[in-house]
């Protein structure tokens, strides 16, 4: 298969794009810094993998790599590319909120543009890598709770809108994943896996043309229950103070 995956220098990423190469598919991955890339990818350099430093948020050069590693052709496409808020706080931070929905939400758009482009005539598959958290509005981390529900309700439209197109559209929903961008939080995270092992589920719900896949079960279980229950109940749960992030910015610092 040919695959290109968005945000594939790092954490889930590259576990998904190692998965692949071993499994000797053809691989195109995209970030801002190649540098990041671990050293065990120039294994795979020459050898299925072809790496591009573009920015998502960058549509017309992003869609110009995507076009150029395809080539006419291109069976799976992987939008993985992803920020959160490292520092979350109760006091809004307006210029990272934009941050985010730029990354998680433009990004990912211009990544399902440019695959649609490619897919429209033969087919493939569209993935989005979402979050359980965009099953809630979680404290202190609005804009990562946004973004990532509009990235599921909008491939909830998608997995509908491109079935006459031929191509299926898959929603991933992780719960907490071992990689950098988790590494950064100073709260607990309940069921936190490995990423290789998220990966290997990851592609078996790709495997299945899943249209949602959230996981792992604890967490998808536990997020259903917030998601269901009475919203007056969840604010209240939410307000406890073991949930609420300090508010740590000074007034006036929010821009
Ligand atoms: N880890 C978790 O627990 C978890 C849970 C649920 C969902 N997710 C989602 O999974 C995805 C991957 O996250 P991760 O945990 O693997 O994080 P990560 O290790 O920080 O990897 C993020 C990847 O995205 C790339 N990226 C970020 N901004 C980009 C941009 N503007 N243009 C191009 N590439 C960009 C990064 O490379 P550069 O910075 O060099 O560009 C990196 O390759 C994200 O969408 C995240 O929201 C993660």
């Amino acid at each position: 298969m040919k695959i290109f995956i968005t945000g594939g220098t790092s954490g889930i990423g590259w576990a998904l794009t190692e998965y692949y190469l071993n499994r000797g598919h053809q691989v195109g991955i995209c970030g801002r810094d190649l540098k990041k890339l671990p050293e065990v990818s120039k294994f795979f350099l020459g050898k299925g993998l072809t790496c591009f430093e573009v920015d998502v948020t960058d549509r017309v050069a992003l869609m110009g790599v995507i076009k150029d590693f395809a080539k006419g052709k291109l069976d799976l496409l992987i939008a993985n590319a992803g920020i959160s808020q490292g520092d979350k706080s109760s006091y809004p931070k307006f210029s990272s909120a934009r941050e985010i929905l730029k990354i998680n939400l433009d990004g990912f758009l211009n990544t399902f543009e440019a695959g649609f482009n490619i897919m429209e005539k033969e087919g493939g598959h569209l993935v989005a890598i979402s979050s359980v958290a965009g099953l809630v509005g979680l404290p202190g981390a609005a804009a990562y709770c946004g973004s990532k529900s509009a990235v599921l309700k909008i491939c909830e439209s998608y997995s509908i809108d491109f079935k006459k197109f031929g191509i299926d559209v898959t929603t991933i929903a992780p719960g907490f994943v071992d990689t950098p961008l988790t590494r950064k939080n100073k709260h607990p995270m309940p069921f936190l896996m490995d990423p290789k092992k998220a990966a290997i589920k990851i592609s078996k719900a790709i495997d299945k043309k899943k249209s949602l896949y959230i996981f792992p079960l604890r967490m998808k279980f536990l997020m259903i229950l917030l998601e269901k229950m009475p919203r007056s109940l969840y604010r209240y749960l939410m307000s406890f103070s073991r949930f609420a992030y300090p508010s740590h910015y000074e007034k006036g610092n929010n821009q």
